[in-house]
């Protein structure tokens, strides 16, 4: 009796072992179903090179996760002549699942990339090789923007200065390494609304931002709150914790913020603003504010004005905490 509930014990096992490497395999082979990369050519023009420079900066900031960061700083600007390097870490301590590196996207890097796998990479989450990229990388949402938009920080990443690091790994952690696999997807890129449209084209901005990721909570890489209700937890090192704002129109979120006091809020990190020193023990924050005062005013009141019409939750954010 004992040997046969073995043995069945033992195909069962067997059975799931098969099974699961056959889905294994299946993983592999079959995702991502993203495709090869297009085959383009992006000419670099004037107009592109400052349009690229101004997203890649100010909007979808780039330059946030593939640069060094100076976290002794306030709101951790990227350090000057730091572009493009990468070497960022998301990694098991902040509650991501791995370790998650941003990559050198300089021309020391992606010499030998083509313009159609940047472009891949960018707005579908595949690398030059196959691998699928962590979606901490915001290609979701860059997916969904102009094409000719993706086409200017094409531009503006090919005219960075080449700088050298050393290359750098993402360890996923099971089951994210599967997962991870079935996220990218081909682009579908929308026109840009016109600036009369506001609350589409705020609409279009605060995709393009990434706005959305922050200020909804997340738990393991996980959306798990209500849209732009904030809370999303960051630790930040010495027991301090930094929570997400409600941005949504409710009186525990930006209910009582004027237009006027929402730009003021960037305004002041602008033109001659030298981000002040912050210690290991002090006030710090993840929102990158001193890169999006960058942001021209129309756009900021766009957002806005998108931000106004979102609906209304009561969420009360302790923004910052230490727990000792
Ligand atoms: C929130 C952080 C963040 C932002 C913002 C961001 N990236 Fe990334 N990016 C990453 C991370 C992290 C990776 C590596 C992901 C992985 O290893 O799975 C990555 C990977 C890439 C890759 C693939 C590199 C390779 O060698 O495979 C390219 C290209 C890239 N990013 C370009 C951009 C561009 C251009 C922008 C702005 C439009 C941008 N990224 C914005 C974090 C970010
Ligand atoms: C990397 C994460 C991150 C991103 C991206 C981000 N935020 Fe934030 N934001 C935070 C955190 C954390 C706070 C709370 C701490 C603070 O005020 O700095 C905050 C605070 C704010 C506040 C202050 C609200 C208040 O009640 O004082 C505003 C306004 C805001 N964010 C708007 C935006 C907008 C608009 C975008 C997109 C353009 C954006 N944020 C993108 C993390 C982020």
């Amino acid at each position: 009796m004992m040997k046969k509930v073995v043995r069945v014990l033992g195909f069962l096992v067997l059975f799931i072992a098969v099974v699961a490497g056959g889905g294994y395999s299946y993983l592999q082979v079959a995702y991502p179903t993203v495709g090869p990369a297009p085959d383009i050519t992006v000419e670099i023009t004037p107009e592109r090179l400052a349009r690229g420079e101004y997203l890649a900066n100010h909007v979808s900031l780039c330059m946030d996760c593939h640069a060094i960061r100076e976290w002794d700083k306030f709101s951790a600007p990227p350090k000057p002549g730091t572009e493009g390097t990468g070497g960022e870490h998301f990694n098991r301590e902040f509650g991501f699942p791995g370790d998650i590196v941003s990559r050198n996207i300089t021309p020391f890097a992606k010499k030998d990339w083509t313009d159609g796998e940047l472009y891949r990479a960018i707005t579908s989450g595949v690398s030059k090789d196959g691998t699928p990229l962590f979606p901490i990388m915001p290609y979701e949402h860059y997916g969904k923007m102009d094409k000719e938009d993706i086409y200017s920080i094409i531009a503006y990443v090919r005219s960075l200065k080449p700088l050298a690091t050393e290359t750098v790994t993402t360890v996923l952690d099971f089951p994210m390494n599967l997962i991870v696999r079935t996220i990218p997807k081909p682009a579908e890129h929308q026109a840009i609304p016109p600036q009369t449209d506001q609350l589409a084209y705020g609409g279009y901005m605060v995709n393009a931002a990434g706005c959305f990721d922050c200020h909804t909570k997340q738990e393991k890489g996980k959306f798990v709150g209500e849209p732009f209700a904030g809370g999303f937890e960051f630790n930040i090192g010495n027991g301090r914790v930094v929570r997400s704002a409600n941005l949504t129109p409710h009186a525990t979120g930006i209910l009582t913020m004027t237009e006027e006091d929402f730009l003021n809020r960037f305004r002041v990190y602008r033109d001659n603003f030298v981000p002040n020193p912050v210690g290991p023990d002090e006030y710090q924050t993840v929102m990158p504010w001193a890169m999006y005062a960058g942001m021209k005013d129309e756009d900021l009141k766009a957002i806005y004005a998108y931000l106004r019409s979102v609906a209304p939750v009561d969420n009360k954010v302790t923004k910052f905490e230490v727990n000792k």
